[in-house]
């Protein structure tokens, strides 16, 4: 992952934003057929946080791109990817405006849509923009609003699902120093893309004009195939870094993994053949926050002292599409922004 130069993406600056509308596992049983010790048992989740009405995905990446800024002590980037599956609107991409309202008028500003494994993807490329010379910095930014597209009579998503943003800022560095990113490794398979979808909106089933139960604009997942998927791909995609770095999973400090549910990080650590302890996790606090998860959980694992400067880490993702993807540093200075 670096450049004819020698330049690789290094980690400069973190930080995460949850709305502060928090719900709790018993206020969703006053509304739902569901249970805190159901939800707590089949997800490790608590609660989650939720946007106000009139509060938009890109209002939660302006906070979390500011806050990575602050931390790398910079008010500059070259350019803004944003990783979502809820932007502002289909059309245009929400980075452009997001940039803008970072002061960042004029930058290369696009968004990239890979569900959960989302960050992962925005690094991956991101650190290729930067290895190239195209870019000096990029600001990579995970946000979602799955509260935005949830059925609210599904008692299953409404449970795992949060809202959040979370960002990095890559700049350009040495191969070798603490932060850069190596060992990248994507992927999908295109032929489970019903597994994790919203059906209408697109070009393939038009939400104009449709009865609303029609529409099918609704989230909908299908959880225990998600599952087995979640744990068989993310296990081999951290395998894959790992060996990358010239290791295996057991030479990893940290493996910073997707938040989707407990039982799944328990699942890929016993896999991997890791103890669970070296898996951070802010499930309980935040639920699965989507695109902002991996970079919510570095910031609070940070925050926490779980992650500390000159630990081996492996990132790693798996979501719709199916996507899945990781990548290996080892952990910089940061102070979380
Ligand atoms: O973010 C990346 C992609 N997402 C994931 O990786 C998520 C992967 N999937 C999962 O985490 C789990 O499959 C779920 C948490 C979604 C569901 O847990 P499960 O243990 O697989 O439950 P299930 O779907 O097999 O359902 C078991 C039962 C069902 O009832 P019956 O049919 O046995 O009567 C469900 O209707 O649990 C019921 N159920 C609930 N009960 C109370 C499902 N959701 C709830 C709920 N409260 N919130």
């Amino acid at each position: 992952m670096s450049g004819a130069g020698g330049r690789a993406a290094v980690v400069a600056g973190l930080g995460g934003w949850v709305p502060p509308t928090a719900v709790t596992n018993d206020a969703l049983a006053r509304e739902l057929d569901t249970s805190d010790e159901w939800i707590r048992t089949r997800t490790g989740i608590a609660r989650r946080h939720v946007v106000d009405p009139g509060t938009a995905t890109g209002d939660l990446a302006v906070e979390a791109g500011r806050r990575a800024l602050r931390s790398a002590g910079t008010d500059a980037a070259d350019v803004v990817v944003l990783a979502t599956s809820t932007p502002d609107r289909p059309c245009p991409a929400t980075a452009p405006e997001v940039a803008s309202r970072l002061g960042l008028t004029g930058v290369c500003a696009f968004d990239i849509a890979a569900v959960c494994t989302g960050f992962v993807y925005a690094l991956g490329v991101s650190a290729g923009l930067v290895a190239s010379g195209f870019a000096r910095s990029v600001l990579v930014i995970g946000a979602d609003t799955f509260s935005t597209i949830l059925d609210p009579a599904d008692r299953t998503t409404r449970a795992i699902f949060g809202d959040g943003a979370g960002a990095v800022l890559l700049r350009a560095g040495d191969p070798d120093e603490p932060g850069a990113l190596r060992g990248l490794q994507l992927g999908s398979d295109g032929s489970r893309s019903d597994l994790i979808q919203v059906a209408a909106g697109g070009s393939r089933q038009r939400s104009t004009g449709l009865p609303a139960e029609e529409a099918a604009t609704y989230f909908t997942m299908d959880g225990r195939p998600v599952f087995a998927e979640a744990v068989r791909h993310m296990a081999a995609s951290v395998e894959a870094t790992a060996a990358a770095l010239g290791g295996t999973p057991a030479d990893v400090d940290r493996i910073v993994l997707h938040q989707a549910n407990a039982r799944i990080l328990a699942a890929v650590a016993e896999r991997v053949g890791v103890p669970l302890e070296r898996f951070p996790s802010n499930i309980e606090r935040v639920g699965n926050t989507v695109a902002a998860s991996v970079p919510l959980v570095l910031a609070d694992a940070v925050a926490d002292g779980v992650l500390r400067p000159g630990q081996r880490v492996v990132l790693g993702g798996f979501g719709g599409g199916l996507t899945w993807g990781s990548v290996g540093l080892v952990w910089p200075e940061t102070t979380p922004g």
